[in-house]
């Protein structure tokens, strides 16, 4: 394989990982439920049965885990903190225990050169909260920036850089519109209104943490390139439907202050005038931008007689008018999702070209299941797949630096093999193999090549 070309001096390398996917402790040390939690106990919710109560065991197993990132080279660790750990009720009491937790987890990062970049909500919202109505009510928003001024308070001394939520798309698709994921509401369209309470909480969550004086702050959205099945009007309609509801009702308000059509701002709460006040709030400008890529989509309207079993990639609400269906690509990781790079690239200078102030982004999440073996007798994980995998979007990433985009980093999906949501923990997206039933961690074969890259690039200047 060629040596990677390198990227500018300065660029960031790291992993990235979300509370509820890896620490387990789910009622340890008076962290309060959440909405995953409940979520998991329902019957058929998550494939095998499974949950992550004790997860990869993260909570007990810090030191150990940090080594592993540490010993890479990585300059960034982005981790999620779990608001029902920090807040068990969501709002008022504050559990000292949970603080305490995260507190010795960036001390241990800095110890080890490590620079942590928590995000603050990564889907794991205090049951509580559901219970009032969760991301469907307005008062959510001002509750989650009220539990980011008590994380700030306490980290603020030594974390710098912080992103907000994470893939708020996904959240309101997954666990209002559809039942995929929690809250499992199913509302279809009406789903609208947690996209909104979301960036509301967002915009708050920057003031709070501008207040306690943070010196980088962004947000992670998944992004994806969406291209029509054929070049006939209703796949064309259908395909920009779809890219305008799952990238840019996010990504607009953001990064131009308004939603990207009069039909979207029609389903959002609140009269014209408290959404334009809101906006403003929203906009507020970021000192970076995360981008979550894993693959584009290509959609077409439903026909008529068309069986589409077996081709469905994303499930959409009733109503709605299009049907996802595989993209065309000539290699698939072993979630099934299709490997194409370029795609990573284009959407990449999609947004530049859509947002004339587009601050330095920042590739939040990149990665790749493979059913990866239990280490062989060479103690050994072999995963060339997700090597390949990696170099081929890290080259991407490239080209689009060249076409102009301002990329500083990039964090791979994920240091660790975790608990995979409903599917689980059959999808291994790991640098590190975690063994089910001991828990033991393996360096694989990517995580080596991970610390070659690394170590290949200019040093940080
Ligand atoms: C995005 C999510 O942020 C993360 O939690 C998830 O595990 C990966 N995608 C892979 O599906």
């Amino acid at each position: 394989m060629n040596h990677l070309p390198l990227l500018p001096a300065g660029f960031r390398f790291g992993m990235s990982t979300a509370a509820h996917q890896i620490e387990g402790a789910a009622d340890i040390d008076g962290k309060g439920a959440s909405i995953w939690n409940t979520f998991e106990k329902r019957p058929g919710t998550i494939r095998h049965g499974e949950n992550a109560s004790v997860a990869i065991d993260h909570y007990h197993r810090v030191a150990e885990d940090v080594a592993h990132i540490a010993d890479s080279g990585a300059h960034d660790y982005r981790f999620s903190i779990s608001w029902p750990r920090v807040l068990p009720e969501g709002v008022g009491r504050v559990e000292p225990r949970g603080l305490d937790f995260y507190d010795s987890l960036v001390d241990t990062l800095l110890a080890r050169g490590v620079r942590p970049v928590p995000t603050l909500y990564h889907w794991d919202l205090p049951q509580a909260l559901e219970d009032e109505g969760g991301w469907m009510s307005r008062a959510t928003a001002s509750a989650f920036a009220d539990y980011v001024a008590v994380v700030a308070a306490r980290l603020g001394d030594r974390v710098t850089d912080w992103i907000t939520l994470n893939e708020m798309n996904v959240h309101t698709l997954y666990g209002y519109a559809l039942t995929d994921h929690a809250p499992a509401r199913g509302l279809g369209m009406a789903a609208l209104p947690a996209a909104h309470h979301q960036l509301l909480g967002h915009g708050l969550a920057v003031q709070a943490l501008r207040s306690a004086g943070a010196t980088a702050v962004g947000v992670a959205s998944q992004h994806f390139p969406v291209v029509a099945a054929s070049q006939e009007h209703e796949d064309l309609v259908a395909a920009e439907t779809f890219s305008t509801l799952t990238n840019w009702t996010f990504s607009d308000p953001l990064l131009l202050g308004r939603y990207p059509s009069d039909d979207i701002l029609s389903l959002m709460p609140g009269t014209n005038s408290q959404i334009s006040a809101d906006l403003e709030i929203i906009s507020v400008p970021l000192d970076f931008y995360g981008v979550n890529y894993y693959e584009p989509t290509s959609i077409e309207a439903p026909k008529a007689g068309k069986d589409y079993a077996g081709v469905l990639e994303v499930d959409v609400p009733e109503g709605m008018p299009f049907s996802p269906v595989a993209y065309d690509a000539d290699w698939r990781t072993d979630f099934g999702w299709a490997v194409v790079p370029d795609a990573l690239r284009d959407i990449l200078i999609q947004l530049n070209a859509r947002y004339p102030a587009l601050p330095p982004v920042i590739i939040t999440e990149n990665g790749a299941s493979f059913h990866d073996p239990a280490p062989g007798e060479d103690g050994a994980v072999h995963d060339e797949g997700r090597v390949r995998f990696l170099d081929a979007h890290l080259r991407a990433v490239g080209e689009a630096i060249e076409s102009g985009v301002d990329v500083r980093g990039y964090y791979v999906w994920s240091a660790f093999d975790n608990y995979e949501w409903a599917a689980g923990y059959d999808e291994r997206f790991g640098l590190v193999h975690v063994d089910r039933d001991t828990l033991e961690r393996t360096r694989k074969d990517s995580w080596h090549w991970y610390r070659s890259v690394i170590a290949a690039q200019p040093s940080l200047g």
